[in-house]
């Protein structure tokens, strides 16, 4: 039996509700963890909410760390004992125990303690995949300007370090001082309070009015339409969350002025292959272990109080990570 948070159907935070499940075997290319920390992502509040609909019941969560206990059929790369940290699909990290594809399930390297995989993966390999693999047609080099909306979040305080790591020029934005001060104190070169300015006014000075090459926007419904005027010609929008809504449908002649290329982008498609998955990994280990990436987890609640966790995540309360503890 296992501790898990659940929802009977979607919608608010008085929904999750701590039950007892079952928990089996693996079968074939599954693994079983024993989480010593769970990863709070965004995601979690639109799955729980219903902006992503889902089937229910559902034990939420996409990111933990823990030490597996038994692996099932097929599965070459993990056995009983060792370490390890995922991002994953179906939702079901916010439990003690949990069964899983182990596809998307990673050797932890020693050097990286529980807190931190689970607070690192689901977040670290989106940047990853947004810095590394979601760029404009001529690339990204080092000076070039690029846009980040909610840069002191889990994913934005990440992505500052990385970005500067790769010698660009972040623009970062976030919703207070204090966050801004945050930003820049991770490598973000320029910081804006979106709720105090208009960023697509401060962004068109900052870049002596030529734009950005790419403008990674995961607020959606309330910066969709700056962040378009801060792109410049052949500029890429990527749209990758709706924290605030989603971006509601739009004509594609609006790119028209500037040729603009958008992609609506998800990790998931980019873990989807064990080996693609382990690259990313890597890649995100090595960023994390040779100290480019600190990973930075403000705020720790426990499983039981997971309700106090969404509480804080939905009222823009919180800065970097935030782990679920046992
Ligand atoms: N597509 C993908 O592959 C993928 C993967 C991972 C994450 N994401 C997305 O990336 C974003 C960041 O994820 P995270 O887990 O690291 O969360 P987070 O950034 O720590 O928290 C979300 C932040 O969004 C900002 N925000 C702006 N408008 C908001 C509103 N109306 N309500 C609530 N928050 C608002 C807040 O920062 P300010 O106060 O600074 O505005 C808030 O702190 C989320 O949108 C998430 O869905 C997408």
């Amino acid at each position: 039996m296992s501790l898990a948070v659940q929802i009977a159907r979607q919608g608010g935070i008085e929904e999750m509700k701590l039950v007892d499940v079952a928990v089996g075997e693996p079968g074939p290319g599954e693994v079983r963890i024993r989480h010593r920390a769970i990863g709070l992502n965004y995601i979690d509040v639109y799955q729980r909410s219903g902006v992503y609909t889902l089937p229910t019941p559902l034990t939420l969560g996409m990111e933990g760390a823990g030490v597996i206990e038994a692996v099932g059929a097929g599965v070459t790369h993990l056995k009983a004992g060792d370490r390890a940290a995922y991002a994953s699909n179906p939702p079901g990290s916010y439990s003690e125990v949990r069964v899983l594809p182990a596809l998307a399930v990673c050797r932890l390297p020693d050097a990286i303690d529980f807190d931190t995989g689970a607070a690192m993966m689901l977040k670290g390999l989106t940047v990853q995949y947004l810095l590394r693999r979601t760029l404009p047609a001529e690339g990204l080099q080092p000076g070039d300007f690029v846009l980040w909306h909610a840069a002191a979040g889990g994913v934005g305080l990440i992505a500052c370090q990385w970005a500067k790591a790769l010698g660009y020029r972040l623009i970062a934005t976030a919703g207070s001082e204090q966050k801004c001060a945050l930003a820049l104190a991770n490598g973000a070169q320029h910081a804006i309070n979106y709720r105090a300015e208009n960023f697509a006014e401060r962004v068109r000075d900052i870049t002596g009015g030529a734009g950005v090459k790419v403008v990674y926007d995961s607020v959606g419904k309330d910066t969709w339409e700056g962040s378009l005027q801060c792109l410049r010609p052949f500029g890429l929008m990527v749209t990758f969350g709706n924290a605030s809504g989603p971006v509601p449908p739009f004509a594609p002649a609006i790119l028209a002025p500037k040729c603009l290329y958008v992609t609506r982008a998800t990790l998931f498609a980019h873990i989807a292959t064990r080996e693609r998955c382990q690259a990313m990994a890597d890649d995100l280990f090595q960023a994390v272990g040779g100290g480019q990436v600190k990973i930075h987890i403000d705020q720790r609640f426990a499983l039981t109080d997971v309700q106090a966790a969404h509480r804080a995540l939905e009222a823009r309360q919180t800065t970097g990570c935030s782990i679920l503890t046992l």
